[in-house]
């Protein structure tokens, strides 16, 4: 039985067959319509989410299968104090697979420990953000057409933002990859990264506070919202939540073949002016989740069409 706790739970190999199997399901989407028949996925959301729940929901729904879940730890029994070992001890007697997201880092892998069924991380706490991560590699597949030779400049909340943690690992195992960090120095990337991942594969990488200074040289720009909810005081989520708002105008000195991803939700760090250029492919990235989430679920299930 297979989990996804961490993008590097798969190799290389099995990351490019999913991304291919996901553009095959774009492609005939028919062919996949039935092979999770029977099968039920549990949503466990111990925390929200619009995007990465309900695109797992859809994705088993176009697999033929069904689903069922919680979206809120308070209409869960861990509001009465039932412990997440428990929680999915329980539910998998009800389902073949789980999706669980938890404001606590590790325990989605905690949930592997005691689980019937296979689980996959769809959040944890300001950990990882596995499959966020695949549905960005798809976007960077299906928009640049390759997943190597490129500068990627992730700008934002590089300590809180799971997301950019999971891509970081993900990429680092590609080649000619270049990355620069755009933070404010209390939201730089984590020293473990750059310990771990960053220095030991001898990516180059460039940290910087200036988006402007940056933006000549990107070919991709993930930009990601700042992280209230990990924050420990208000000030200094009130005082670094504007810190980086991408406009038509910052926008003018970039590469034309430059990608914008986002993870969404954004709340400012994006005009919605920028939605109509051809280069934001964040809202197209959305609705690759879903693809890529149906490649997953069949992969872990060992369904095939
Ligand atoms: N990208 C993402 O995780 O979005 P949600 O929080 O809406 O699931």
């Amino acid at each position: 039985m297979r989990h996804l706790i961490d993008i590097t739970d798969l190799s290389v190999q099995e990351v490019d067959e999913l991304i291919a199997t996901a553009e095959d399901i774009i492609q005939d989407p028919a062919k996949y319509a039935e092979v999770c028949r029977h099968k039920k996925l549990a949503t466990l959301f111990f925390e929200p989410s619009t995007r990465t729940r309900l695109s797992f929901e859809a994705a088993m729904l176009d697999l033929g299968g069904s689903t069922l879940g919680f979206s809120e730890a308070q209409s869960s029994s861990a509001a009465k104090g039932e412990t997440v070992g428990d929680t999915v001890r329980v539910v998998g007697g009800y389902a073949d697979i789980i999706a669980m997201r938890h404001p606590k880092e590790g325990a989605p892998l905690a949930a592997t420990q005691v689980s019937t069924v296979p689980v996959i991380n769809a959040g944890d706490g300001g950990h990882n953000h596995p499959t966020q991560t695949l549905t960005d590699l798809l976007t960077i597949h299906k928009e640049r057409g390759s997943l190597s030779g490129f500068t990627i400049g992730c700008c934002g909340d590089l300590k809180f933002g799971r997301t950019v943690h999971s891509l970081v690992n993900a990429l680092s195992r590609y080649s000619g990859i270049r990355f620069v960090f755009i933070s404010p120095p209390e939201l730089k990337i984590p020293l473990y990264l750059k310990e771990n991942t960053i220095e030991p594969n001898g990516l180059p990488y460039a940290e910087t506070e200036s988006l402007e200074d940056a933006m000549p040289d990107l070919d991709i720009l993930y930009m990601t919202r700042v992280q209230r909810e990990r924050f420990f005081n208000e000030a200094d989520y009130l005082r670094l939540r504007d810190t980086y708002i991408l406009d038509p105008a910052k926008l003018a000195a970039a590469k034309l073949d430059m990608r914008i991803l986002h993870p969404l939700p954004r709340v400012n760090e994006i005009t919605v002016d920028v939605d109509k250029d051809p280069r934001a492919a964040y809202f197209r990235q959305a609705v690759y989740g879903k693809f890529i989430r149906m490649a997953l679920i069949m992969k872990l299930l060992e369904v095939q069409p």
